[in-house]
């Protein structure tokens, strides 16, 4: 699923940035080579970050 448009980033790929340590989605998309145009997407892309993060937060927990 296409999360922004304005640079073709789907979910897959923003889930990735965010495995990947960033913690919001400017920080993602530059780790995507991009950055936010029309920002309608932003709110989105942070609760898919935040999800992530938390997720793998939630992992990290229950291995120790
Ligand atoms: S939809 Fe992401 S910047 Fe426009």
């Amino acid at each position: 699923m296409i999360v922004c448009v304005c640079n073709a980033i789907c979910e897959d790929r923003l889930r990735g940035a965010a495995r990947a340590g960033a913690p919001c989605p400017r920080s993602a998309y530059a780790n995507l080579g991009c950055e936010p145009q029309c920002g309608s997407c932003l709110p989105y892309a942070a609760e898919i970050i935040d999800e992530e993060r938390a997720s793998l937060l939630s992992v990290d927990a229950q291995a120790a």
